[in-house]
């Protein structure tokens, strides 16, 4: 499905969150920058966004990686590194969150952008997913989440999951020419776990204490939770 995408994933990001998801990236970015990580990896870094505003704000002694398994939008990741001068510092690899090519304990933090959800989602690997991010993790490492979230007012939570059906899918697909890609986008979205939920999800895999904050009444939220 990510293969189809990539030529408008940016764009359709910035239109269907009216340019928040930059925002919270760079929020995540910050705070996982504030625990000093000497090696960061962001995990199905997509076309790359993450990973470079790690870059733009840590030191040039931070070891970034971006991993995801779709060539195509490893592509538009170099091709963003290279244009903001940024290609020395971040390093874009193709994996599968399944089994990552690094050492137990490797990386000091682990980030996902809006990947989480796909990883976790009525996905049968979930699991594995899980316990591989934390095996790559170092013992007392973190792990940021940034991710679509569900609103606890009800009448917002309403509104979000009609945006999410009916709207955001058609001007996902009229802009990238995808129905399914954005289609899924809407279901998964509306379908998917709130606070208490993934909290849950981190736990039972054996992560610690999961810090949560809403962004925008809700709709989204960074979680930060430690190995
Ligand atoms: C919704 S996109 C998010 C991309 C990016 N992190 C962002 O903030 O826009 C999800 C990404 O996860 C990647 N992905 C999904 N499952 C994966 C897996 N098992 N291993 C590696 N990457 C995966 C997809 O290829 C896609 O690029």
């Amino acid at each position: 499905m990510f293969n189809t995408v990539p030529k408008r994933y940016d764009l359709v990001n910035r239109v269907l969150t009216l340019g928040f998801d930059g925002r919270w990236r760079r929020r995540t970015a910050k705070l996982c920058l504030v625990t000093r990580p000497a090696r960061v990896m962001d995990i199905c870094c997509g076309t790359g966004d993450m990973a470079l505003h790690l870059a733009q704000l840590a030191t040039s002694d931070v070891e970034i990686t971006g991993v995801d398994f779709s060539e195509p939008m490893l592509e538009v990741a170099k091709y963003k590194a290279a244009a903001r001068g940024l290609e020395h510092k971040v390093t874009f690899s193709t994996g599968d969150a399944a089994s990552l090519a690094f050492a137990d304990g490797y990386f000091d933090a682990v980030a996902v952008s809006f990947g989480f959800r796909n990883l976790t989602y009525h996905n049968p690997m979930r699991d594995k997913y899980l316990s591989e991010i934390l095996r790559v993790i170092r013992p007392g490492g973190k792990f940021f989440i940034v991710e679509t979230c569900q609103p606890h007012i009800t009448p917002i939570r309403m509104l979000y999951h009609f945006y999410l059906k009916r709207l955001s899918s058609k001007l996902g697909a009229l802009i990238s020419g995808q129905m399914g890609a954005y289609r899924y986008l809407g279901h998964s979205a509306t379908e998917y776990y709130n606070a208490q939920g993934v909290r849950r999800l981190l736990t039972d895999a054996g992560f610690g204490h999961v810090d949560f904050k809403p962004l925008l009444w809700g709709i989204a939220a960074i979680y930060t939770t430690r190995k």
